[in-house]
């Protein structure tokens, strides 16, 4: 059976009887929107943990864009059921005044890791996300959590904070699900129009790519911007960045021999996509 909770005190209840049965207890972060990706995230939790919570809240706090909020899609009732399909013991699905009472003034923000990229391009993002997870954490007492590697920089973020912190939580990264022609799932791909959404793979082909040149001695510069150019052409209407960083601290990269990751952000049909991959 999936429970729905609303407030912290029947969480904080619920998680409390559980550990007293010795349970693990895993939590998958989500806003909602949930697609196979997310699903991926609730299985790998639920054969790695004896209790599993999901949580559902749209977190204002880090979005930059009030618009992007407003058009963030909603879809409790599916949502609930494609998490009972898969088995998961509770949802947690607060209303933003039980996150965020009245007189509510803590920013937790992450420096470093949280400042190129997606950092410069969203101000205040990663803040919000920093904020909501330390409180997420704090809220469920998880032992493991779990996000998705389509998010490379926030994973980074998390781990970072986790680490800096001594949070008692391991995070857990897990592979990017991708469409079968390549497109990384994301709750934004909704709202790309079906000439869009063909065009929409074109950002991992042109990511691919570059790394392909790249390996075979092409300068970065110049693999970056043949995939612009490529994704130009392609009908994408601009791209924000598309770098290769060094995979953990994403500043530049300096030591070859560490791992790398390319990541990008490009608009199309509206819609903001992003996607990385390991180089
Ligand atoms: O990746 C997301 O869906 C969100 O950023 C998260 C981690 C649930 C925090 O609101």
């Amino acid at each position: 059976m999936t429970v729905i909770l609303r407030t912290v005190a029947d969480l904080r209840a619920l998680v409390r009887g559980w550990k007293a049965e010795g349970h693990l207890v895993g939590v998958v972060p989500t806003m909602g929107a949930l697609h196979d990706g997310h699903l991926s995230l609730a299985r790998r939790a639920k054969a790695e943990c004896g209790r599993v919570i999901t949580t559902i809240f749209v977190n204002p706090k880090q979005f930059n864009n009030p618009d992007d909020l407003k058009k963030y899609p909603r879809t409790e009732d599916a949502d609930a059921a494609l998490l009972r399909w898969v088995g998961v013991e509770a949802i947690f699905a607060p209303d933003p005044a039980e996150v965020y009472p009245a007189g509510f003034v803590t920013n937790v923000s992450v420096g470093g890791v949280s400042q190129p990229l997606e950092g410069a391009s969203r101000p205040g993002h990663f803040d919000g996300v920093a904020t909501v997870v330390a409180k997420l954490f704090g809220m469920t007492q998880a032992d493991r959590a779990y996000f998705g590697q389509k998010d490379w920089q926030q994973l980074q973020v998390v781990q970072r904070l986790v680490a800096d912190l001594n949070l008692a939580v391991t995070v857990v990264g897990c592979e990017t699900v991708r469409d079968p022609d390549g497109l990384a799932m994301s709750s934004r791909n909704v709202r790309l129009s079906a000439a869009a959404r063909q065009k929409a793979p074109a950002l991992y082909a042109a990511m691919l790519a570059a790394a392909r040149d790249f390996r075979a001695g092409v300068a970065v510069d110049q693999a970056m911007s043949r995939a612009t150019a490529t994704l130009l052409a392609e009908g994408f209407d601009s791209v924000e960045y598309i770098d290769l960083r060094d995979a953990e601290t994403l500043g530049p990269m300096t030591d070859p021999t560490r791992p790398l990751r390319m990541l990008a952000a490009a608009w199309l049909d509206g819609v903001r996509l992003i996607d990385n991959i390991a180089v």
